[in-house]
């Protein structure tokens, strides 16, 4: 850690054997198809993951059910065939149960399929509770879109919304939720939206659950600049962060010696914030006269160094505050120190951009106090669904609320 800038932390795995049991049960997992027919079992167990979803009615009470297109079926896992629409309302809200203060993994996923046979695809929001936190534009995403987070939900509900933005009928496939560990992720502020998620192999397939305990998704990336590195010895990924072992067992390695390991990736707003995670592993059986040794630069600066990677085991390199780009473009490079006789190599690594979250939920006691009422009297109206103060937009029909600013939970003054 000689010369790190306090930038980066270096997180190296050890060998002790670290229970990961609990994980690999899919313990805490939510894995909703949406809009699964009431005739279909649920729960059904995904054969290429072995994930149990069940149905997701339950967890809201509007919308209605429908199927994609049958020639387009066989292109998507079967939770992504069915989804539920909702032409009514302009606020409709998935109520799930969380440990508050915990950090989740939350994902959700749209695939129109020509549903409706109209192909028409459409655009609408997605909140997180009271706050906005993505677009879905199904007519730029042909393929369906998957907004990721890694969040801490602040109340043990969390509500998902679809928000009706113009006249195009919100819709939704999929919905997951996965618990993860305590030590893994952490920001100075706000949440991590998913940016990417890559390990360095070529033409290998995409990783998840139960490669990866958290159901995390990896992409198989690589440059043709590179060589790859592989081995069938076990590697062990035992930190916080536990990558799949399969995503370490390959690596990159440029193919020209003495040029550096570059990554690049597009910032489209200035400002945007982001936290790296690297992971690397040494997998290749080093001589006693040889040496992997180099450090990591970002938009030329020294970011952390240097980096040995241990033998057979995982390190992590990891931004503890977020780091800017500038001019759109950051560029992350791996250059071999002068004592160095191997190029660098990377096994996996990952993006996130900060995003915030800023406006509070309703105090806790009026939400219980007004959803009471709502249940005594079999009230049922369409606005009356996840947060009953904010976004002002969306208040509640009937109620009136004091909100002052945003860190402040709003309080309902009359109903
Ligand atoms: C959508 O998927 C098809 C088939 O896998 C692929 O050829 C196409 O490039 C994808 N389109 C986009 C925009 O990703
Ligand atoms: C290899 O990389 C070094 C350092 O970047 C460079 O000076 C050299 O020209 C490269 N060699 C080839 C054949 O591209
Ligand atoms: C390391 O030692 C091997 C033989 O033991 C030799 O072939 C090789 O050239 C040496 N490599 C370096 C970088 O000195
Ligand atoms: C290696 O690089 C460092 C700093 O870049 C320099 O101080 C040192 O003299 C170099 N060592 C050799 C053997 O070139
Ligand atoms: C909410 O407040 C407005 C203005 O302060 C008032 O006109 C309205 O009657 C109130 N609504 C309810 C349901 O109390």
């Amino acid at each position: 850690m000689e010369r790190s800038l306090g930038i980066w932390l270096l997180l190296t795995g050890t060998l002790a054997i670290i229970h990961i049991g609990q994980a690999q049960s899919q313990q805490g997992f939510i894995s909703l198809d949406c809009g699964l027919p009431p005739n279909e079992p649920s729960p059904y167990k995904e054969p290429r993951t072995g994930l149990q979803f069940i149905s997701d009615a339950i967890f809201i009470q509007t919308g209605k059910l429908g199927r994609i297109q049958a020639n387009l079926e066989a292109e998507f896992l079967k939770p992504s065939t069915t989804l539920r629409y909702f032409p009514e309302g302009t606020r409709n809200c998935y109520n799930l149960n969380v440990e508050k203060g915990r950090k989740h993994l939350i994902r959700a996923r749209f695939v129109y399929g020509n549903y409706d046979g109209l192909d028409t695809a459409p655009t609408f929001d997605l909140y997180l509770g009271p706050n906005p936190w993505a677009t879905v534009d199904l007519q730029k995403q042909v393929n369906g879109s998957r907004p990721e987070i890694l969040h801490i939900p602040t109340s043990n509900k969390l509500q998902i919304c679809l928000v009706k933005t113009g006249e195009t009928t919100p819709l939704i496939s999929v919905l997951e939720v996965r618990p993860m560990g305590k030590d893994s992720y952490l920001t100075k502020s706000g949440s991590l939206k998913f940016y990417y998620r890559e390990y360095f192999s070529k033409s290998a397939p995409s990783l998840r659950y139960p490669d990866d305990v958290y159901d995390r998704q990896w992409t198989s990336f690589f440059e043709k600049e590179w060589t790859q590195i592989s081995t069938t010895s076990d590697v062990s990924n035992s930190n916080d962060y536990q990558p799949p072992k399969v995503a370490l067992t390959t690596a990159a390695i440029p193919t020209n010696a003495s040029a550096p390991l570059t990554n690049v990736w597009g910032s489209v707003d200035v400002g945007e914030q982001y936290y790296v995670y690297a992971h690397f592993a040494e997998i290749r059986e080093l001589l006693a006269n040889e040496t992997r040794e180099f450090n990591m630069v970002l938009n030329g600066k020294l970011f952390y160094g240097p980096v040995v990677p241990p033998n057979l085991l995982i390190t992590t390199v990891l931004s503890v505050s977020p780091d800017t780009c500038e001019e759109g473009l950051c560029n992350l490079q791996l250059i071999r120190t002068n004592r160095s006789t191997l190029p660098p190599l990377l096994n996996a690594y990952e993006v996130y951009k900060v995003i915030q979250f800023p406006q509070s939920e309703t105090n806790e006691n009026d939400v219980a106090a007004v959803k009471n009422i709502q249940a005594t009297y079999g009230l049922s109206r369409i606005n009356w669904q996840s947060d009953p103060c904010v976004p002002l937009q969306f208040m509640w029909d009937g109620l009136n609320c004091s909100v002052t600013d945003t860190s402040t939970p709003p309080r309902i003054t009359t109903l």
